[in-house]
């Protein structure tokens, strides 16, 4: 999980600072909010239908930051209180829900119009010579990246990586909302929840994944895979507002 046991960190400095205090002051202290989409809902047509993306946008991703801050909000209420027992309850619906904001937060900027420059390969020098030097060309990665996303059983994502330590691409399939792993960079994700494709596509997983080809945003996996690793978390951190 992304600076998971950071935040831990941060919420156990927080609490202390809070004493004995009640739990209701412990439960301003962090909240994160839906970031604003770089596009309009019907920019991604005829990919992805203006419908898929208000839905997918306002109400799915909405949903993973409510009940993730409500179990951001218990977790520290018990912490604040001591209760290890209600606490460690929260976890799971903290990965969840927190791996779906992660993730989401991720996604958006990884589209693109199709008519845009950003979602021509071309407007990744770097990373397509990783690619090409890795897979040997980029229909050859296409292709191995699209076998992946449609072998992915039940809900998930696959995001093209760089391997923390080696700077080496890899592709990864993660099932439900697992986040990517700690160190490694996301580059270009796709989600495979049917929320993303069903009521446009039924049940034509394999034409979406066909389709998403042409509004990956080659700009934003440039700038992920040539910048630091923290930058591309940078739209997720502007999301976390603290009133502390
Ligand atoms: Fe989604």
């Amino acid at each position: 999980m992304v600076d998971f046991w950071q935040f831990i960190t941060n919420v156990t400095a927080a609490t202390s600072l809070l004493g004995n205090g009640s739990g209701s002051s412990a439960t301003s202290l962090a909240a994160y909010t839906l970031p604003e989409l770089p596009y309009e809902y019907y920019a991604l047509e005829p990919s992805i239908s203006s419908s898929i993306m208000e839905l997918h946008h306002s109400k799915h991703h909405q949903a993973y930051i409510t009940n993730l801050n409500k179990a951001l909000e218990a977790s520290i209420v018990a912490l604040s209180q001591g209760n290890l027992h209600d606490y460690a309850a929260q976890l799971s619906a903290i990965r969840f829900n927190g791996g779906g904001h992660i993730n989401h937060a991720l996604f958006w900027p990884g589209l693109a119009p199709a008519s845009s420059p950003d979602a021509s390969p071309d407007a990744a020098p770097t990373l397509q010579a990783a690619i090409a030097a890795t897979w040997g060309s980029l229909g050859r990665f296409k292709a191995d990246f699209s076998a992946q996303l449609l072998a992915i059983q039940g809900s998930g994502w696959g995001w093209l990586v760089k391997e923390k330590g080696t700077g080496l691409l890899r592709i990864v399939t993660l099932a439900n909302q697992e986040a990517v792993v700690v160190g490694d960079t996301p580059l270009l994700g796709v989600d495979m929840w049917e929320h993303a494709y069903y009521l446009q596509y039924l049940n034509g997983k394999a034409a979406y994944v066909d389709s998403i080809w042409g509004v990956l945003n080659w700009k934003t996996a440039e700038e992920r895979f040539t910048g630091e690793r923290e930058d591309a978390f940078a739209g997720l951190k502007a999301t976390f507002v603290s009133s502390s």
